[in-house]
């Protein structure tokens, strides 16, 4: 065992369509992350298929927290406690991770602690990968701070006075960003995954070449990405009964120009309102270049975006946001179930 400050986290992450298990120790220093990904099996559906994703999660698990341990030069018994993704989430791929976390908890006499997924996006911004170099320790997020969070199913703005505390500000009204790539990905003719496969169209293409509506949800912290999707079907439905051929890139490029220019400009008008110094922007749709650069090339407010590797699903973030919960005294009990809908906060 180690001190209460040093402890080392054992995480599992199986919410969706990545099997993952990761240590960390004082909640931000990487000993080991492993994520097996299903995304070639559910590139032939064109989506993750729930029933196929728990069965890889299956067959997964224990190889993938085997070499977490093995990563990080760890038996069981030196972790501190097991930290594991209760939800939100695919009811069928969670019980899965829930259920090796338990086993492992009872097998070894660790605590258990359940985590909020979206808590773990969050935390991403805290974990580090060591270089051997103490001065390459990149510096924690500060509070308060304004948390952008934009994945494949939730969309929205928290803002955070200390850890593990949120107040949500904002969320999407209809689609969430990840999901809006994903719909128009398939519009235009793109391979699933559609985040990363309208990015990579987006690069060749001219973001000016169609203005699509930038949503204002004026006097609330809400977003809609509906009507840029709806704006991108009309378009192509236009050029196809003209017999024009899409320009998909410049399409791309226009699309994911107005979604980056969206939550910019919405996640800076809070910063300045709630007066935070920080922004933190976490999720699958952190990975994204443009979005990245949009974030990076303000001089207003420090932003937190996490290393690439950590923007989509992993269980680093896990052990770290099981870690501060684990510091707090946090404590799940045996008999606790998978939350596949479940909140951040009300
Ligand atoms: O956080 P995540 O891995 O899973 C959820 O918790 O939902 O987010 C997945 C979402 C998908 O909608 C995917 O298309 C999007 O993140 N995404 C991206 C990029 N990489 C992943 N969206 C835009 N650009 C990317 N490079
Ligand atoms: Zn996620």
């Amino acid at each position: 065992m180690s001190e209460l400050t040093d402890a080392r986290i054992l995480a599992i992450e199986s919410s969706c369509d990545e099997t993952a298990a990761a240590v960390i120790e004082n909640g931000r220093h990487l000993l080991s992350s492993v994520v097996a990904s299903q995304m070639e099996i559910h590139a032939r559906y064109g989506g993750v298929y729930p029933e196929v994703a728990s069965r890889q999660h299956v067959l997964s698990i224990g190889p993938v927290v085997e070499q977490a341990l093995t990563q990080a030069h760890l038996s069981l018994a030196e972790v501190d406690a097991i930290a594991v993704t209760r939800g939100p989430g695919l009811a069928g791929s969670l019980v899965v991770g829930l259920n090796a976390a338990k086993g492992l908890a009872i097998g070894a006499g660790k605590p258990l602690i359940g985590v909020n997924h979206l808590e773990g996006h969050i935390y991403s911004s805290w974990v580090y990968a060591d270089s051997g170099h103490k001065s390459d320790i990149p510096a924690a997020p500060q509070f308060p701070l304004l948390a952008l969070l934009v994945s494949g199913g939730h969309t929205e703005l928290n803002l955070m006075t200390g850890h593990l505390t949120y107040r949500r500000l904002g969320a999407t009204l209809d689609d969430a960003a990840g999901e809006a790539f994903d719909k128009t990905a398939r519009l235009l003719g793109l391979p699933y995954p559609g985040g990363p496969s309208v990015q990579s169209a987006a690069e060749t293409g001219n973001p000016f070449a169609f203005r699509f509506p930038r949503a204002r949800t004026d006097g609330a912290w809400d977003f809609s990405f509906s009507g840029i999707k709806t704006a991108v079907l009309r378009e192509v439905r236009r050029m196809q009964a003209n017999g024009v051929a899409i320009p998909v890139a410049d399409m791309a490029a226009s699309f994911q120009a107005a979604i980056v220019d969206t939550l910019l400009a919405k996640t800076l008008a809070a910063a300045r309102e709630f007066g935070v110094s920080e922004i933190l922007v976490a999720g699958g749709v952190s990975a994204n270049k443009a979005l990245r650069a949009a974030f990076m090339n303000q001089a207003e407010f420090k932003v937190n975006i996490p290393k690439f590797a950590f923007c989509t699903d992993n269980a680093a973030m896990i052990a770290s946001a099981g870690y501060f919960r684990y510091t707090q005294g946090d404590r799940s009990a045996l008999d606790m179930d998978v939350m596949p809908t479940w909140p951040l906060s009300s």
